[in-house]
């Protein structure tokens, strides 16, 4: 039935774009966190690992979906443009709201539509993780234009990131399980 197939393709392709854009963001955020510690904002660098540990398993799991649908997972890794954290924060913003309200969506409802179950929870872990990230980005680039260099952006935190969705969360208190996978709290990873 070639229709099927060509739905697959779609499927696979947009897994691929996912794939391709987490992995890009991870190697974007591990070099923005760099640079934050360079500026002395610890905190804004944790927050860039965390994010950053998030997206590299959101690439596993779209990873993990494509090939079983027979794509090939692979992409190259570009050079990061790095600035001022403040810059790099809101680059990070962007890209986060971009995934938000245009490419996440559009992806889960093309999988949807299609039935395709695991395209659909992969997706959707990665969408709400994103969400935390759009958040906590805005937080910190909210306490760094209005110089509240005593806040948390400035040493060096925790966050704890779920390693089956890359679910993103701030305190130890927040859940007995991931609210996003239901994955326990216990296997949450603590990223500084
Ligand atoms: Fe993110
Ligand atoms: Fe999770």
């Amino acid at each position: 039935m070639p229709m099927v197939a060509a739905e697959i393709r779609v499927t696979v392709q947009n897994l691929f774009a996912a794939f391709e854009g987490e992995s890009n963001t991870h190697a974007k955020y591990i070099a923005f966190a760099a640079k934050a510690d360079d500026e002395g904002f610890h905190g804004a660098a944790s927050l860039f690992r965390a994010a950053g540990r998030a997206e590299q398993i959101h690439a596993a799991n779209h990873a993990r979906v494509m090939k079983q649908l027979g794509g090939e997972a692979r992409c190259a890794i570009h050079p990061v443009v790095v600035t001022t954290t403040l810059e790099n924060l809101r680059a990070a913003l962007d890209g986060e709201s971009h995934e938000i309200e245009s490419m996440y969506p559009g992806f889960i409802a093309e999988a949807q539509a299609h039935g395709n179950t695991l395209a659909v929870r992969t997706f959707t872990g990665a969408l709400e993780a994103e969400k935390a990230h759009a958040r906590l980005y805005g937080e910190a680039i909210a306490l760094l234009r209005s110089g509240k260099s005593d806040s948390w952006i400035a040493s060096a935190r925790e966050f704890y990131v779920c390693p089956v969705c890359g679910d993103t969360a701030e305190t130890e208190e927040e859940h007995e399980h991931c609210p996003v996978c239901n994955a326990p709290w216990e296997k949450f990873e603590i990223i500084r």
